[in-house]
């Protein structure tokens, strides 16, 4: 089951939880969706094929590509591939991400800036949204597979945050909506 926390901002080994000693946060899957707009679904991953879980979902948003990745240390490029995941980046799509075996850390950049950590098992589902910085690391077992889902043919191109992508229009699009939530809800 999905546990989501305020990382500890260490940049230390980001395989280990990163959960604050002291008066350590942790959120709902609600709190993050009404925080940065992620949403977590809970789909079974032994039988989502034959329940057609998946492809309902995919189909009332719009999706028609999909396809599975295995992350582990041992897969072609693993070091490229994994360095890439671990950057700071964007996505111009919303893209889904189901997790089917192992564990990872699936990190986002709340309104303030500040990174909260998603850890992702088996039957977790995420739909990221477009425009939000995010990036993801193995947990020390390295070993997660997962089934990917984009709207459009893949485009896997990483807008990464140190090549100064702010000013991208999808980018401002989501900051803007997801800012005004998040003060909308910080009034209450
Ligand atoms: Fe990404």
């Amino acid at each position: 089951m999905v546990r989501i926390w305020y990382h500890d901002g260490s940049d230390e080994d980001q395989r280990l939880p990163h959960i604050p000693e002291k008066n350590p946060k942790f959120l709902s899957p609600q709190e993050l969706f009404d925080t940065v707009g992620i949403k977590h679904i809970v789909m079974n991953a032994d039988t989502f094929r034959e329940e057609g879980v998946l492809d309902k979902l995919k189909k009332e948003r719009g999706y028609v590509y999909e396809d599975s990745v295995h992350c582990h240390t041992h897969m072609d490029n693993a070091e490229e591939e994994l360095a890439g995941y671990a950057t700071e980046h964007f996505h111009r799509e919303e893209e889904i991400r189901l997790v089917v075996r192992g564990k990872g850390y699936f990190d986002v950049r709340d309104p303030e800036d500040k990174w909260i950590r998603i850890e992702v098992v088996k039957n977790d589902l995420l739909l990221v949204p477009a425009g939000m910085y995010h990036r993801f690391s193995l947990d020390v077992n390295e070993d997660m597979a997962t089934v990917r889902c984009f709207i459009d043919d893949p485009n896997w191109i990483p807008y990464n945050r140190k090549d100064g992508v702010d000013d991208l229009e999808v980018r401002k699009k989501y900051l803007k909506e997801i800012t005004a939530k998040y003060r909308a809800n910080k009034c209450h």
